[in-house]
């Protein structure tokens, strides 16, 4: 039920990645989304992009059972131990479900992943406003799942939190990008 619960909402912002931030995905032929569940957003970034390749990495028991589609593959797997090449590790809405140390396992984990030079990592995450804007409508949907995640031991993060956390895991260059969702995409390159 949860697996499905994800996939529903994460049709949504998929769609938000790719109209919102094509750019990310530019020059980029392989794809590794870590904790992508079920495959939704990868098969979203598989029509959009269709000559991106993309491997779904997820727990065992969320991956069996999951049918390989064009340009889309299932492996099963602990994101803790290790990531799988690509040109580019995607990770959407994976870290606010963990506080700073196991984040930084993961990030680390994300870093051996990807080429030194021209490897990128892609976060679909909420970027929690530190100014309180009114006119962002938005704010108080990203401050109640602020609350839910710190139920279960996670977080969302600031701009400059989330720049602090990759700059302790070894990505120097960081971009910030708004779409059409309660998360941004933040694009990081070691
Ligand atoms: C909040 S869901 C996000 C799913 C998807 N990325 C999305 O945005 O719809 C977190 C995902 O991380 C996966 N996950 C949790 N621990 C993991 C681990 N150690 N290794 C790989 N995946 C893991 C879960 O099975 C789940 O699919």
């Amino acid at each position: 039920m949860f697996n499905e619960g994800m996939a529903g909402s994460a049709r949504i912002t998929a769609q938000a990645l790719a109209n919102g931030a094509a750019e990310a995905f530019d020059g980029v032929r392989t794809v590794v989304d870590v904790g992508g569940g079920l495959g939704t957003v990868a098969r979203e970034i598989s029509r959009a992009f269709p000559w991106i390749t993309c491997t779904v990495f997820d727990l065992p028991y969320v991956v069996k059972g999951c049918l390989e589609t064009d340009g889309v593959n299932f492996l099963a797997g602990d994101m803790f131990a290790f990531v799988p090449r690509a040109d580019a590790v995607l990770l959407m809405r994976i870290l606010h479900d963990w506080g700073d140390e196991k984040a930084l396992d993961v990030l680390r984990r994300c870093k051996e992943a990807i080429d030194q030079e021209k490897g990128k990592l892609i976060i679909v995450e909420i970027v929690v406003n530190e100014d309180e804007l009114k006119d962002d409508e938005m704010h108080h949907a990203r401050l109640a799942s602020d609350i839910l995640m710190m139920a279960y031991g996670g977080k969302e993060r600031t701009e400059k939190e989330w720049r602090n956390l990759l700059l302790q895991a070894g990505f120097t260059r960081c971009n910030i990008t708004r779409i059409m969702a309660l998360q941004h995409v933040i694009e990081a390159r070691p």
